[in-house]
């Protein structure tokens, strides 16, 4: 495995290994590795003949307010992790590798970025768009992961390939769970041992909403009240939103029809944290 921090590495291996018309799966990460990007890390390794992984924390997908700083970084233990799963390249390039002096190029999207997290990080997914499109001509991978832990980023990425038409196929990936159900993130680590017990109230409450769905329930707006009373029990969470919205679009929906993504992001203490479940009816 090689840790290369330029792109024109990266560029030159690829190149190499399209000569020999090898195909090559592609993970774009923030790094932190954990058995969430590793379940990534799996599918494009058993699906492609060769494996990038991109540890990159995006300065551009952060607010001013947000979390760049302090987010958790260890590359050591994320390289072991990556030459454990068979990774062939990890690109971990520096701020500047990324962003030359005088950057001034966005992706943008009129719809899906304006709801769920669009409405707290304004900003968030024109830099998640901007970086994942760069990596893209990067690694130009026939396959890029995306974990449905970020469901909203996974359709936002879906539609910028297809509007922009991106020669890589998108492939979405289940939501992997600590023991208790929590699901796994990077940013789990900011819970103290009395939030750790109080962040179970996501999936708790996601549990509830789903109840309602195989017993029936088709009401956006039934669901929606499950979810949040079960939600306001926990003490130490805040609510940022409990939405039920068509997958693809991301627009709020009042009836179950299709492909439904049923989101919440929750404060605990400080710390915000998302989790969903999908509903195909
Ligand atoms: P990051 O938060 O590191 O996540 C990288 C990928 O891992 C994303 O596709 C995310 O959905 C997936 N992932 C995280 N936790 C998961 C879990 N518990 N189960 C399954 N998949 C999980 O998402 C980003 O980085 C960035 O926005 C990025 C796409 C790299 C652009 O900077």
């Amino acid at each position: 495995m090689e840790i290369y921090g330029e792109i024109s590495k990266v560029r030159a291996a690829v190149k190499a290994w399209k000569k020999e018309g090898l195909t090559v799966g592609f993970v774009p990460t923030m790094g932190y590795l954990h058995e969430g990007h590793k379940s990534l890390i799996d599918a494009a390794r058993k699906e492609n003949d060769r494996v990038v992984v991109s540890i990159f924390v995006n300065p551009m997908q952060f607010g001013p307010t947000e979390d760049l700083e302090s987010y958790p970084r260890d590359l050591k233990k994320d390289a072991a992790l990556c030459e454990a799963a068979g990774v062939d390249i990890i690109f971990h390039p520096e701020p500047e590798e990324m962003y030359a002096d005088g950057f001034c190029s966005y992706v943008d999207m009129n719809g899906l970025t304006t709801e769920l997290c669009g409405k707290s990080r304004p900003i968030h997914f024109r830099g998640v768009q901007t970086v994942v499109l760069k990596l893209f001509h990067i690694v130009t991978p026939d396959r890029a992961y995306f974990g449905q832990k970020d469901a909203q980023q996974l359709a936002v990425i879906r539609r910028m390939v297809k509007d922009l038409n991106v020669d890589t196929r998108i492939i979405g990936c289940p939501i992997i769970r600590e023991a208790d159900g929590l699901a796994k993130s990077s940013r789990n680590t900011y819970l103290n041992a009395e939030e750790r017990q109080a962040a179970l109230v996501l999936s708790r409450s996601l549990k509830a909403g789903k109840a309602l769905v195989d017993a029936g329930e088709t009401r956006a707006c039934v669901i929606k009240s499950a979810i949040t009373a079960e939600i306001e029990k926990e003490p130490l969470a805040k609510i940022d939103y409990v939405d039920v919205v068509d997958f693809d679009t991301i627009t709020p929906v009042e009836k179950l029809e299709g492909s439904i993504l049923v989101a919440i992001a929750v404060y605990i203490g400080k710390t915000r944290l998302i989790d969903n479940f999908i509903v195909e009816k």
